[in-house]
């Protein structure tokens, strides 16, 4: 008898990309719409690393190479490191991955077991979810509350440990909400990770993305340097605008690393190596467009975070990283998805129900500042009008 497997039953996949489909198909009938529903950067990849890569292709770098990543690009990560992180990981505690998306669904299937459960933000990013329902593993909740700007609580994390848990995830800056967690807070969370003796998977793809002067990111990795429990994500999609490209790199304990590289192989037998040795020139490279891209957004930060707090029933936590604004809309008395229809049809605003990233995103929606300037400016003053005209 046909059937479709119960991973299969269970994948969810990304809802912006639904979203993005129902985008598409208004602006098929002639509407135009501000978008603010992806966290897609609205600059292009930096000229060096596109040149790079062109001549990379020039030079016949189009061939098969390592599962785990090119040597040359595993030191400059492993330089990297060291500079941001503190810690020099071995070349075999790296791996490169088509994108850092792949990295939650490589580590998830490498250390869970089905009927096991991991720990999630809450609201998090959606991958989370589906790799872990893909996998046949539990996702567990940890709320993040606005009165905490949406920080992870580690009192929080710790009621939530069973003798299933067998993972924590953290994000910090975090995708929905922008929140930065202090030093404190996660070194606490390293410390549960220990006394559990559980793995800890931290997404830092917003790491290069914390605002207001000096470099607030803190790893958790510092404990271990990745040696014993902590994985990192990371990737090039977002600080170096190339969603496109697909590529990521997983730092984690030796063991570890080995079998994800051996999914890896499986699945997509590696990287392509001209977008590896373009990755080697984002880092080492100039490494101006990205403090202009950083000052961008920062800019664009304030002006929307500031705009939503003029609207009636909206209020804005304002986000210190990351690329996203996560206004409380309650006071409007719209959920989450009704908000999101209202802005698209009345405003002609694309954004994100907050219950897309978990229940606890219910009373909020999420937008993303990839936009420019004036089309921020123009979004508030629509959304303003629409909530104006809706509350006669
Ligand atoms: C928190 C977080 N992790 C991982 C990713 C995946 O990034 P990519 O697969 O493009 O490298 C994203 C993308 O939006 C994200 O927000």
């Amino acid at each position: 008898m046909k059937h479709l497997s119960i991973a299969a039953l269970n994948v969810e996949g990304q809802p912006m990309f639904k979203m993005l489909d129902k985008v598409q198909k208004l602006e098929r009938t002639g509407r135009e719409i501000l978008h603010f529903e992806l966290g897609e950067p609205n600059f292009d990849t930096p000229a060096n690393i596109v040149d790079a890569a062109c001549h990379a292709l020039k030079n016949g770098e189009t061939h098969y190479t390592s599962s785990m990543g090119i040597y040359a690009f595993r030191e400059v990560v492993q330089q990297t490191t060291q500079i941001s992180r503190g810690f020099k990981p071995e070349i075999e505690q790296i791996l490169v991955t088509p994108g850092a998306n792949a990295i939650i669904y490589l580590a998830v299937s490498c250390l869970v077991n089905p009927g096991e459960e991991v720990i999630v933000p809450d609201p998090g990013f959606p991958t989370y979810y589906s790799a872990i329902r893909y996998c046949g593993a539990i996702p567990v909740s940890v709320p993040l509350h606005e009165s905490n700007q949406f920080r992870l609580n580690p009192d929080d994390l710790r009621k939530r440990i069973t003798s299933k848990t067998r993972l924590i995830i953290i994000n910090s800056p975090s995708n929905p909400t922008g929140a930065v967690m202090t030093p404190e807070e996660i070194d606490e969370v390293a410390r549960i990770a220990k006394e559990h003796d559980i793995y800890l998977l931290s997404d830092e793809i917003y790491a290069r993305m914390v605002f207001d002067g000096e470099n607030r990111f803190h790893t958790p990795a510092i404990f271990d340097q990745c040696k014993e429990r902590t994985i990192i994500i990371n990737g090039f999609s977002k600080a170096f605008a190339m969603t496109g490209w697909r590529l990521g790199v997983a730092i984690g304990p030796k063991e570890v690393i080995e079998k994800m590289g051996l999914v890896v192989q499986t699945i997509v037998s590696c990287v392509p190596p001209f977008i590896q040795l373009a990755g080697i020139e984002a880092i080492k490279g100039d490494q101006s467009a990205l403090t202009e891209m950083l000052d961008a957004y920062q800019q664009r930060r304030d002006v929307l975070v500031a705009g939503l707090n003029s609207i009636p029933g909206v209020k804005c936590v304002k986000p210190e990283g990351a690329l996203y604004a996560f206004p409380n809309i309650s006071g409007t008395g719209m959920t989450s998805e009704e908000f999101a229809d209202f802005a698209l049809e009345k405003a002609g605003v694309a954004l994100l129900p907050g219950n897309n990233f978990g229940e606890h995103g219910e009373d909020f929606v999420r937008l993303c500042y990839v936009n420019t300037l004036e089309n921020i400016e123009l979004a508030i003053g629509k959304l303003k009008q629409a909530i104006q005209e809706r509350n006669k």
